[in-house]
């Protein structure tokens, strides 16, 4: 630990296990506060990033490859934060980008995603139609595909959350780290985090991941709960509901498999949030000094009240700034 006291103090302090060990792109992402909320539960604001949510930590990843492969132009799909984190650092990098969101992303999103310069498609049909059409277009010659679903070096950012709370607390990790899922991409860095500690001989007890849903659109929940290794196939009388939690709205998430092993193995367990939940949790925040997203809430809406899951130190990540979607009503 004391080789990192003279560090960069952004994400790129733990270069010695990512994929790349330099950025000329970085906008000093990382580094977030953990602040107590309860006596057991401590938020990591991960919202006081660049551009406002986690997804800095992948994006300036994807980015800065990208800057390094040339290509001459970058696609990316979302449900707004990783767009518009994927079009901030294209926009650091001189590189032109494209950005597809599901119709009715929330304004303050796409209006970001346009300030930093990219093009915005907004495809209707769902998340899965603008994954399609994104898709479409990566095919297409001279385009990078930014896609902090399947490309491997955004879970390689997204694991510096745990590393910074394991350099935060001491050299060791809570009990258990609560992490919202959509397309899982929290959860499966910080699972490859806590797996990279444990094989260094750097942790001796793994916590146990919550993995969080909202209730409107938990298919990972659902199959976790029925004891399913992936998705239970799609039931068309109970289509997904909307939800306040429109970041995590991912119906059929594409890794759904490894999602549901590395909670099982971790001896963890998904929690679901219902709309009450989350407009409440929100308010608590708020109330509390901490303006967050209706996604970013999420966690802190599954852990406040306590129950068998929530036993010993739980950390939860408060994803995206209140700014992005305003309160709930
Ligand atoms: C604020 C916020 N929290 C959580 C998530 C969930 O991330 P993932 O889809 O990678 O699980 C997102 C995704 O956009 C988000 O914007």
């Amino acid at each position: 630990m004391n080789a990192l006291a003279d560090r960069i103090d952004s994400l790129w302090r733990y270069k010695d296990f990512l994929p790349l060990d330099t950025s000329t792109i970085s906008l000093g992402e990382g580094r977030t506060p953990l602040v107590p909320l309860t006596d057991t539960v401590s938020a990591k604001l991960d919202y006081l990033m660049p551009t406002l949510s986690f997804k800095d930590r992948g994006a300036v990843m994807l980015a800065e490859l990208a800057r390094r492969l040339g290509p001459d132009r970058v696609v990316a799909d979302s449900t707004g934060n990783a767009g518009t984190s994927v079009a901030a650092y294209c926009a650091r990098a001189g590189l032109p980008c494209t950005v597809y969101v599901p119709e009715g992303t929330p304004a303050q999103k796409t209006e970001q995603i346009r300030a930093h310069g990219a093009r915005l498609v907004a495809v209707p049909g769902g998340r899965e139609a603008t994954a399609l059409a994104a898709r479409a277009a990566a095919d297409e010659p001279g385009v990078f595909y930014a896609s902090h679903v399947f490309n491997p070096y955004f879970l390689h950012g997204t694991k510096t959350y745990v590393y910074e709370l394991w350099e935060d607390l001491g050299g060791r990790l809570p009990d258990a780290l609560a992490v919202p899922v959509g397309n899982g991409t929290l959860l499966l860095g910080a699972a490859l985090a806590v797996a990279e500690l444990h094989a260094r001989g750097l942790i001796e007890t793994r916590p146990r991941l919550i993995a969080v849903q909202a209730e409107a659109v938990s298919p990972l929940a659902a199959a976790f709960h029925a004891g399913a290794d992936d998705l239970l196939p799609a039931d068309p009388a109970t289509p997904a509901a909307p939800t306040l939690a429109e970041g995590i709205a991912i119906p059929r998430p594409p890794r759904a498999r490894q999602i549901l092993a590395a909670v099982r193995a971790s001896g963890g367990t998904f929690l679901t949030v219902t709309e009450d939940d989350i407009h409440d949790a929100q308010r608590d925040l708020a109330a509390r000094g901490l303006y967050v997203e209706t996604t970013g809430v999420a966690c802190w809406a599954a852990v406040r009240d306590g129950g068998d899951a929530v036993r010993g130190s739980v950390v939860v990540p408060l994803c995206g700034a209140g700014l992005k979607t305003g309160m709930a009503g």
